[in-house]
């Protein structure tokens, strides 16, 4: 039997992520990434890439905490390699504060990120504006290195076989239902203050401070139907009071970059099988897109899903061809 032919569309973190799961459970399988755009021009190299979990509302939370726990499990195997810096991943400690008190003081992943505990009232005093607070430890993607490091992978798993074929420009019709996906628009800052060692994202999660490798990502903004890339000065100055008013050190930050992101947003991820059928030919279409605001927290768990209802399409297309031959 030919090996199975598979074809990804999209370079993002989602797309690539997905076809390095596909690769590891159908090492028989031939993969070609097809992407309109290539890192560092995607969404996902505009995210902060912070591993704290955003909740999809259309999602069952025991699913969600899955997909979490499968991406930290991932990321925290990486952090611990050789591999780590390369890879762009690291552990980063802080806090999540609150000017009320949530109702939910113990949120359903603070058994998967690190040391999970509230903040004393000591702590809290470095935060007079907010009265509650958590601290722990989690993961951080550093975006391009992270997608570099996943087309690497994915190239060379197939070595001497070139087939990651890249096909820059070209636009493909996927099937995606264009009606329940909207964007999001989020504005960041990069900045250079290598001082800043802790996150610290206010728990409305508008702002946020996030220390990567070399800059520390400055944010944001949530804006709803908003398809504007171009930066806005009037936002950058107010993500950057907001930020140093949360950390007033920042004052001294140098090198401001600004970045414009459209989050994927769904009500939930769409992940499912379909057979779409174009010109008498029926072919199997598996969705995996809709991470809006959290994809980096739980891609690995949704890549790893996709790849397993690849599997079931190979089957079923296997199955089809043997009776067909009978
Ligand atoms: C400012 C900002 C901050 C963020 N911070 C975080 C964070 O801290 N933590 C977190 O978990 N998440 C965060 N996110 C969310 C995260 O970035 C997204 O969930 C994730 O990047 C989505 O990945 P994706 O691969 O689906 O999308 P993308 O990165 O947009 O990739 C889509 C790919 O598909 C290609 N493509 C699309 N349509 C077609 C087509 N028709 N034909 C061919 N190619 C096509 C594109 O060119 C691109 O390569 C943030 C997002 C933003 C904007
Ligand atoms: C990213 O976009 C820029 C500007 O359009 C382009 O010059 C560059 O080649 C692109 N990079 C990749 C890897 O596609």
């Amino acid at each position: 039997m030919a090996a199975p032919k598979v074809a990804v569309v999209g370079a993002g973190l989602v797309g690539l992520s997905t076809a390095l799961c596909i690769a590891e459970t159908c090492p028989s399988c031939s993969i070609t990434v097809l992407s309109d755009q290539f890192s560092p021009n995607t969404t996902s190299d505009t995210a902060a890439g912070i591993l704290i979990p955003h909740t999809y509302p259309g999602t069952p939370i025991h699913v969600q905490k899955q997909w979490f726990k499968e991406t930290f499990a991932y990321l925290f195997a990486i952090s611990n390699s050789a591999e780590a810096s390369e890879a762009g991943i690291h552990l980063v400690s802080g806090w999540q504060v609150f000017k009320n008190t949530p109702k939910e003081e113990i949120p359903f992943w603070s058994d998967i990120v690190l040391g999970f505990r509230l903040m004393s009232k000591a702590e809290l005093q470095k935060f007079p504006q907010h009265q509650f607070g958590q601290a722990f430890t989690t993961l951080r993607c550093d975006c391009p290195p992270y997608l570099l490091w996943l087309e690497k992978r994915n190239i060379c798993l197939h070595m001497g076989d070139a087939l990651t074929l890249r096909s820059p420009g070209s636009r493909i019709h996927t099937g995606i239902d264009m009606k329940k996906l909207f964007p999001v628009r989020g504005q960041v800052l990069r900045v250079h203050a290598p001082w800043v060692k802790n996150f610290i994202r206010d728990g409305d999660g508008l702002t946020y401070i996030f220390p990567g490798i070399h800059r520390v990502t400055l944010g944001g903004t949530r804006e709803k139907e908003n398809w504007n890339l171009t930066p806005d000065p009037g936002t950058t100055e107010d993500i950057f009071d907001r930020c140093c008013s949360l950390e007033p050190s920042l004052r001294g930050a140098q090198d401001i970059e600004v970045k414009v992101g459209l989050r994927p947003s769904r009500q939930h991820v769409r992940l499912q099988r379909e057979v779409l059928s174009q010109g008498g030919v029926k072919l199997p279409v598996v969705h995996n897109y809709g991470h809006g605001g959290g994809g980096f927290s739980v891609h690995r768990g949704t890549a790893k899903e996709a790849a397993r209802l690849v599997r079931e399409c190979i089957a079923a297309l296997q199955g089809s061809s043997s009776r067909a031959k009978l």
